[in-house]
């Protein structure tokens, strides 16, 4: 007999590549259903087909088709929607990723059904409540059953805000796994061959923080460091829809390219994780990134003054630089050492552990029901 059915969500593109490892470690096990439901918050090719098929993702069972939208009205929809699948559907798990909106509204959903949670990527804090993102990791964490962490300081956060150790699994990154299994495929296709450039000699950028680019001042000062840095060394700038929709209404975006700063579309998962891997440093606001960046290596800048990935800085390879974009021009990657980073759990196998985790939970809901 089966142990139960578990219902996983995606719906952001960070998310996807996250949870690819979990759904494909449960996939080897006969005994647990697996349902997959994409929320639809990132629906462009782009931001959604392409990673989803550069990761040999399932094709999602249900689509919700949430679409963008003000923060209460995304994740109102994807609540709502979520509620009527699980309604329908009556899993025994769910499991979901991350920090994003569709990760908060699922949580609301299933917990107010009484459906417990599995949380991959718990306990991650940047102390700052003005991102949205800290906002639902808090929340979600505190509606979930069982909590995945990938670093030690995840599981400090979580101790500090109450949460019972026993919900507590350390598995380790999730993230990574993706990356080891892909970074051989990713480097093959040599894709800054594309522009031409050479191995090392550029700068891979990646800015879509609301703290960075929805506030036209801000985004001004970035701009024009970023162009200072195009003035010395080759910049690639992979633009989120986000950026590209503020840059173009604050006329800044021909002054980038003027400047030799390559603007490009958003790329799927294989062609930027090949970027990351040809880069020379690495200057972003991403969360994910400064953990790839740190695994393969590459010197990481992250925009912001905090960051819920400490472990990035202290064993890996992240520098925070603040809110003052101005010491971005003078990186020079050719100087800069490269180092990768080994920290424990980000060895390929936390989706591996995750899986089993999920199967021994069922199991332990099982035994309790027929007890
Ligand atoms: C979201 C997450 C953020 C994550 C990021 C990764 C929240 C609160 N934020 O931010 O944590 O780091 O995803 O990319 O959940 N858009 C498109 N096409 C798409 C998706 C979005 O054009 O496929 C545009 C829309 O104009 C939309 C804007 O991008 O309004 C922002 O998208 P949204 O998902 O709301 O937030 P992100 O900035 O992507």
């Amino acid at each position: 007999m089966g142990l139960g059915t578990v219902v996983h969500v995606v719906g952001a593109r960070p998310n996807f590549v996250k949870m690819a490892p979990v759904i494909a470690a449960l996939e080897d096990r006969a005994d647990v259903e697996q349902r997959i439901v994409h929320t639809g918050q990132h629906y462009d090719a782009r931001m959604s087909a392409e990673m989803l098929s550069d990761l040999e993702f399932p094709v999602p069972d249900i689509f919700l088709g949430v679409g963008s939208g003000t923060h209460g009205a995304q994740t109102a929809r994807a609540l709502e929607a979520f509620e009527r699948v699980l309604l329908d559907e009556r899993p025994d798990f769910v499991c979901v990723g991350g920090d994003v909106n569709s990760s908060l509204a699922v949580a609301l959903a299933a917990a107010k059904l009484r459906i417990p949670i599995a949380h991959v990527e718990a306990g991650l804090r940047s102390f700052d409540w003005t991102m949205p993102e800290e906002i639902n990791r808090v929340l979600t964490d505190r509606l979930s059953e069982i909590l995945f962490t990938h670093s030690p300081e995840a599981a400090t956060n979580l101790a500090a805000e109450g949460i019972d150790e026993n919900r507590v699994r350390f598995v380790g990154n999730t993230m990574i796994d993706s990356l080891r299994r892909f970074e051989g495929r990713a480097q093959e296709r040599r894709p800054w061959e594309a522009f031409p450039l050479e191995r090392g000699e550029y700068v891979l950028v990646t800015l879509h923080r609301p703290s960075n680019v929805d506030e036209g001042e801000q985004l001004r000062r970035v701009v024009t460091a970023l162009m200072r840095l195009g003035e010395s060394v080759p910049v690639l700038f992979p633009v989120h829809p986000r950026t590209t929709e503020r840059l173009r209404d604050e006329g800044l975006l021909s002054g980038l390219e003027q400047a030799g700063v390559r603007c490009l579309e958003p790329l799927g998962y294989l062609d930027f994780l090949g970027l990351e891997i040809g880069a020379g440093a690495i200057v972003t606001d991403s969360g994910g990134l400064q953990e790839e960046a740190s695994a393969l290596g590459v010197p990481c800048f992250t925009l912001r003054p905090n960051t819920e990935r400490p472990i990035t800085i202290t064993q890996g390879t992240n520098t925070l630089l603040g809110e003052d974009p101005g010491p971005i021009a003078d990186i020079r990657p050719r100087e800069l050492e490269h180092r990768p980073a080994r920290i424990e759990g980000w060895d390929g196998h936390a989706g591996e552990r995750a899986a089993d985790a999920i199967a021994a939970a069922l199991g332990a809901r099982r035994a309790r029901a027929y007890a």
